[in-house]
């Protein structure tokens, strides 16, 4: 619920747990009063607005005091809703616009604001929608600049079961001269404390979003990535938590950018007792010029606040991923149990093994083959054909005789594309150089030997967007695999002038989403995977299009472990993708457990990377239990809540989680062993969100909801003392709780 006082001029946002507040004070300025566990009287915040005299070096606006007469309001202390620039703030700006005279400020003052049931969304960008849920609404509170008068709306938009507030920032050049967006946050917010930890998830390609939690000093931090894409490197969600918050009890502030291209998120610890974060477009790599009447709209930001630690920040936003971003067609619905040929053969297959893969998979319940990379062009190897998207005669003949001969076999079919690159040996190159991204009189730096399409053109994108179509079409092609395997250089658009270079990422990044959108409008049956050399565009933005996503090339089920406990801290499991690889594994030559490898990807889409006629008669005869499992599984994991047993922040000797449906009814337990442990001691794992009053079949047994939840299960009889040992159990409430 959205409530404005006249009286205090506070605005009070209420989802069913949190509180976020703030004051529209005199002078205008949006002081931030309050976000975390619930208020009850936001009107009596304004009396911990901090109002003293400071010294010069704190610009002070007698003026303009928030409070009574006499006390001074400082823009470099106050905690904001949005701050300017150059105007007396001197922390990480949220909105920095280059005037028509060259001066560089903002300064934002309240005007107006309405509140309207439901959410607009934006033209161009991904963004959460109200879905089914009525207590949806949005807050919109325009500002202008107190010497120009540019029209800047402040977005929140409330959703009140899951604890979520979007917010975004809108700018229309109401003015009669062009101005210049140098900086936009999408959101800033300003917490009345220095000592915060962070939680971040940083990588590299195959060990992408291991999280780690650091205490926040003084000064900036800074996440970032300047790769034309989220990357590998940090992801752009990430958490403050209270110094003392765990994954069961403590404050947990949430940010997720609903945004898949270069960003910045800012971690400020200023000198009086605060902590700025400030996240959105990275400003190293983005300018852009309204003209008068034009407007710009940032993309969003998810805040989400638990008292509850880290697993109630998590179980909230999964929610809300699956209630208002995710596909409504696929967010609870289970995906095709698939086997994909990469490590089965990479670029090594002819039509025959095609279907001998797929004749072995169909018996065994495998639902769906996913043909990767190499069917295209004249693609032997990495080197070659990226943007001829039409069959390799030599390899497969014709593409939709392949797919009925899938089809035929009980099989939906999956093909994938690399749609945003071509190679320098291509049909696509030579008919159209000019397409590659590269600045004039610079060399254009290959990574794994191809180019970057300048998707900041619409011609670009419709191109690729009607060819894939075209094949898909043709073919019925069932799923698309959406590859992108490197990261831009040379990044200049040559369809812009040279005073609009600084929209060429953005613009780019808009193309990528354009083409998500015209093939799910061309295919509206059509399930997309995303994937980028593994999880290395793994984020909202490409969520709203992709409800899955290939979350790491490194498919060993230890090594994934603590890639997926940090994805899970932000993204919903539905959406991690997760496979069974051969072993010894092709990334880190480990051997594990074949039922540990379907344990681990169990907890994601599931399917199977490696190739069946191959496979051990022990790890085949597997493989249809596996495939009862998922679907078991299924329903509690797409719909229900997600529990982890141990912090996601550290490698913890055995790592466990759970999935509970909504109703408590039903439970997965899954547990491994990194590694045995020599003279054991006795273990106890303590469960989490069952019903204490219920009792639970649990395997063979019987045991309270409660012994499970405040004792817990002997591990020890459960889980073998075996380096990388795996438990999978499937929990069944037996009785009702006593009314
Ligand atoms: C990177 C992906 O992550 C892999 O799964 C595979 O599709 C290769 N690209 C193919 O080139």
């Amino acid at each position: 619920m959205i409530t404005y006082s006249p009286e205090h001029r506070v605005f009070s946002l209420s989802t069913d747990r949190t509180t976020y507040a703030f004051l529209a004070a005199p002078g205008g300025f949006l002081v931030h009063l309050h976000y975390g566990a619930r208020v009850s009287d936001t009107d009596a915040l304004v009396a911990l607005t901090a109002l003293r005299d400071r010294p010069s070096f704190q610009p002070q606006t007698p003026d303009e005091a928030p409070g009574a007469a006499g006390t001074f309001f400082s823009r470099d202390t106050a905690l904001q809703e949005l701050s300017g620039f150059n105007t007396g703030d001197f922390r990480p700006a949220g909105l920095r616009i280059r005037w028509s005279d060259g001066s560089c400020a903002a300064d934002l003052r309240y005007v107006s604001h309405s509140v309207a049931p439901g959410k607009p969304e934006p033209d161009g960008l991904p963004s959460a929608f109200a879905g089914k849920d009525p207590g949806v609404e949005t807050l919109d509170v325009l500002c202008a600049d107190a010497a120009r008068g540019a029209r800047v709306h402040l977005l929140y938009t409330v959703f009140p079961a899951c604890d979520v507030i979007a917010r975004s920032v809108l700018v229309e050049n109401d003015t009669s001269e062009p101005f210049t967006l140098e900086s936009l946050a999408s959101a800033q917010l300003d917490l009345p404390d220095d000592r915060y930890d962070l939680l971040q998830l940083p990588g590299a390609w195959a060990r992408e979003r291991h999280a780690e939690r650091v205490p926040l000093a003084h000064g900036e931090r800074r996440l970032r990535s300047v790769r034309g894409a989220t990357g590998h490197t940090m992801n752009n969600a990430f958490a403050l938590l209270a110094p003392d918050a765990s994954e069961t009890a403590g404050d947990a502030y949430g940010l997720v950018l609903c945004y898949s291209g270069n960003f910045e998120a800012s971690l400020d610890v200023s000198s009086f007792g605060s902590t700025r974060a400030t996240v959105g477009i990275s400003p190293e790599t983005f300018s852009w010029t309204l003209a008068p009447g034009a407007s710009f709209q940032s993309p969003e930001v998810f805040l989400v606040h638990s008292a509850e630690g880290t697993g109630a920040m998590s179980r909230r936003l999964h929610d809300f991923f699956r209630g208002h971003l995710l596909d409504p067609r696929w967010a609870t619905r289970a995906r095709p149990a698939l086997v994909n040929n990469w490590e089965a053969t990479y670029f090594d297959f002819d039509t025959e093994k095609l279907l001998s893969i797929a004749r072995a998979a169909a018996p065994l319940g495998i639902e769906m083959l996913v043909l990767d990379d190499g069917w295209f062009g004249h693609r032997h190897d990495d080197r070659r054909s990226l943007g001829d998207w039409y069959e390799f005669a030599g390899k497969i003949g014709d593409m939709a005789d392949l797919v009925r001969q899938i089809h035929d076999l009980g099989l939906k079919f999956g093909l994938w594309f690399e749609p945003e690159m071509v190679s320098e040996d291509s049909d696509l190159y030579r008919a159209h150089p000019d397409w590659a991204l590269s600045i004039p009189g610079r060399g254009r730096s290959l990574a794994r030997h191809q180019l970057v399409l300048d998707f900041s053109r619409d011609e670009v994108v419709d191109a690729i967007a009607d060819t894939i179509l075209r094949l898909l079409r043709r073919a019925k092609v069932d799923y698309l695999k959406y590859d992108m395997n490197r990261n831009h250089t040379e990044a200049f658009g040559a369809a812009f002038p040279p005073e609009r270079q600084g929209e060429v990422e953005h613009r780019f990044i808009l193309g990528v989403y354009r083409l998500h959108r015209k093939l799910l409008e061309g295919m509206p049956q059509l399930l997309i995977e995303g994937c980028s050399g593994g999880g290395g565009r793994f984020d909202a933005g490409m969520l709203r299009y992709t409800p899955q996503i290939w979350c790491s090339d490194d498919s060993d089920a230890l090594e994934r472990l603590r890639i997926q406990a940090g994805t899970s801290l932000f993204y919903p499991c539905s959406a991690i993708g997760a496979h069974v690889s051969a072993c010894p594994n092709h990334q880190i030559g480990r051997t594990s457990p074949f039922e540990t490898r379907a344990t681990v990807a169990l907890a994601g889409t599931f399917g199977y990377e490696l190739d069946l006629t191959k496979l051990p008669a022990e790890d085949l005869a597997a493989i249809p239990g596996q495939i009862a499992d998922f679907h078991r599984f299924a329903p509690v994991l797409l719909a229900g809540d997600h529990y982890r047993l141990f912090p996601a922040w550290r490698d913890n000797p055995v790592e466990a989680w759970m999935f509970v449906s909504k109703d408590k009814s039903r439970a997965i337990l899954s547990a491994v062993r990194r590694a045995a442990v020599p003279n054991i001691p006795d273990e106890r794992l303590r469960l989490q969100g069952l019903d204490p009053a219920a009792r639970y079949e649990v395997g063979d047994e019987i045991w309270h909801g409660d012994t499970l939840l405040h004792a817990g299960l002997p591990l020890h009889r459960l889980l073998a003392n075996l380096d990388t040992a795996s438990l999978r159990l499937y929990l069944r409430r037996i009785d009702a709780p006593a009314s």
